[in-house]
């Protein structure tokens, strides 16, 4: 019994590992970061943000998800809410983190995200911008 069982538990392994390769190699997308606001977006803004508007300087709140989410820029600006929920592309608030925006500078002021801090942002966006 012992004799037939290794080979079949090699060619069970080989079977199954294969099969995942595959899987990974047919979807052609991007693979899904799963973001949480709590652990991931709430840090960035509390060490990145919050010195220049935790109390909503500049029309921007970063203190905290409600504040951000109720933030809204001004008609000569964006002209609405900074977090478009499943939108990242046509969020301001991605325009400013990325180089050159529409309006005003790059954020953080005279300093940048770093590109994975920015995608984390942009993945948090295009999951819905949830609370979570
Ligand atoms: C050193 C201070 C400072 C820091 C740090 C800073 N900002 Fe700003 N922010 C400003 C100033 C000043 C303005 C207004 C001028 C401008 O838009 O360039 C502004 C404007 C903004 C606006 C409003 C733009 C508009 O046109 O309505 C957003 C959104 C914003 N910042 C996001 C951020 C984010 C996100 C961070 C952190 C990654 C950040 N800022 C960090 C100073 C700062």
């Amino acid at each position: 019994m012992k004799k037939i069982l290794f080979p079949f538990l090699l060619l069970l392994f080989i079977s199954t590992s294969n099969c995942l390769t595959n899987v990974e190699d047919n979807t052609g997308e991007d693979p899904v970061i799963p973001v949480s606001f709590l652990t991931d977006i709430q840090p960035i803004m509390q060490s990145r943000c919050n010195s220049c508007h935790g109390a909503g300087q500049s029309g921007f709140n970063s203190s905290g998800h409600a504040e951000i989410m109720a933030s809204v820029s001004p008609s000569n600006r964006y002209n609405g809410p900074y977090v478009i929920a499943g939108d990242a592309a046509s969020s301001p608030l991605i325009d400013k983190l990325e180089p050159n925006p529409d309006h005003g500078q790059r954020m953080p002021q005279g300093s940048s995200l770093s590109g994975d801090d920015i995608n984390k942002i942009r993945a948090w966006i295009n999951e819905g911008a949830l609370n979570n």
